[in-house]
């Protein structure tokens, strides 16, 4: 098995994510250097199945590792749930003589991964999402640039929020996963965190936490409110109206998903994505690979999508002390 691989591809999937270019980065020039020819499919399972696909020199990476964004492009591509495209998609693969895939992205990638290795395509994915909710991992490719990039910008909002003494609810990516908003809300100081795995919908108990901090002499009230309860502008408006607090909402959004990746960015996305090559190499398939306990691992990826992820209860209930 390990001798018949000979060409290798790799794309990227769903959100783009800042150090997915590190990735494939390492992905190309392990591959080279390992004797092997590398393509690149560009804008996903989308490219795939409309043969987007180009040869992968050593130059073809320049100049990339510090930049955000993914020079192959990304997409989502709803049809390859399908069973007939997911076939076509292995068909192409065959036709390009592609031995082993290469998938960064985050969940759903992982599943369109799958479902190529069930149609015999060697497939290795890698976790790139800002959200940081993939269950296989502590980490994945973008959250630390994101994290970093919203934390700076509450900050900014923070000062102003401080000098007016108003009350600022700052809105974070995350539709389904509130780890951007926990870390912010920590590393922020922020007085109220609202997590989509949490959230109870309770305004008024928002309402009484202003009113309480305001009497104990708080010049502002942060809350970092993650994308996926949303309606940031209506709720400012509301608890303006039941506290009597200047109220302001600032909406992140995309600016989280851009910007040069930080050092760990780089640095994990470099080493994950030459241990994709490596698993290729040695034989495996149908894997996703993660970071657990300060080791790259890998895992069946029906395994590793089994595999469930929460927020940290402890860290919650800590930030609710922290901001008193
Ligand atoms: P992410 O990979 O970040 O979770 P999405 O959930 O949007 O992002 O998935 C990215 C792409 O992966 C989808 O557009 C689709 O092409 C593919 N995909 C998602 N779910 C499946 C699935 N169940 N089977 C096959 N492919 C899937
Ligand atoms: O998965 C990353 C993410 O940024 C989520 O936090 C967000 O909900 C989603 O992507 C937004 O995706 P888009 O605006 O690209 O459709």
């Amino acid at each position: 098995m390990a001798e018949q691989v000979k060409t290798i591809a790799v794309l990227t999937s769903g959100g783009d994510a800042p150090g997915m270019n590190a990735a494939i980065r390492a992905v190309v020039r392990t591959a080279l250097a390992r004797g092997l020819k590398v393509k690149g499919i560009e804008r996903g399972y989308s490219g795939l199945i409309n043969e987007e696909i180009v040869d992968m020199y050593p130059h073809s990476v320049s100049d990339i590792i510090q930049r955000g964004g993914t020079i192959l492009g990304t997409a989502r591509c709803p049809e390859f749930v399908e069973p007939e495209v997911q076939k076509q998609a292995a068909e192409i693969c065959r036709k390009y003589e592609i031995d082993g895939l290469v998938v960064i992205g985050g969940d759903g990638s992982f599943r369109g991964a799958q479902a190529l290795a069930r149609q015999g395509i060697n497939t290795v994915g890698l976790p790139g999402t800002i959200d940081l909710d993939i269950a296989c991992t502590d980490y994945t490719i973008g959250f630390d640039t994101a994290v970093n990039t919203a934390m700076e910008a509450i900050d900014k909002v923070r000062d102003t929020s401080s000098s007016h003494e108003r009350c600022s609810i700052i809105e974070v990516m995350g539709r389904h996963a509130g780890f951007i908003a926990l870390w912010c809300g920590i590393a922020n100081g922020a007085e109220d965190i609202l997590l989509p795995e949490r959230y109870d919908y309770n305004e008024q108990a928002i309402v009484n936490n202003i009113i309480e901090k305001r009497k104990l002499g708080k010049k502002h009230h942060i809350i970092i409110n993650a994308e996926g309860i949303g309606h940031s502008n209506s709720m400012a408006k509301r608890i303006e109206a039941a506290t009597g607090m200047e109220t302001r909402a600032t909406i992140l959004g995309h600016m989280q998903r851009g910007g040069n990746p930080t050092c760990k960015d780089r640095y994990y996305a470099s080493i994950m994505g030459a241990y994709a090559v490596d698993l290729l190499l040695s034989g495996k398939t149908n894997r996703a690979v993660g970071f657990k306990n300060g080791e790259i691992i890998d895992f069946d990826i029906e395994d590793a999508l089994a595999m469930k992820k929460d927020i940290s209860e402890y860290a919650f209930e800590i930030a609710k002390l922290l901001s008193i």
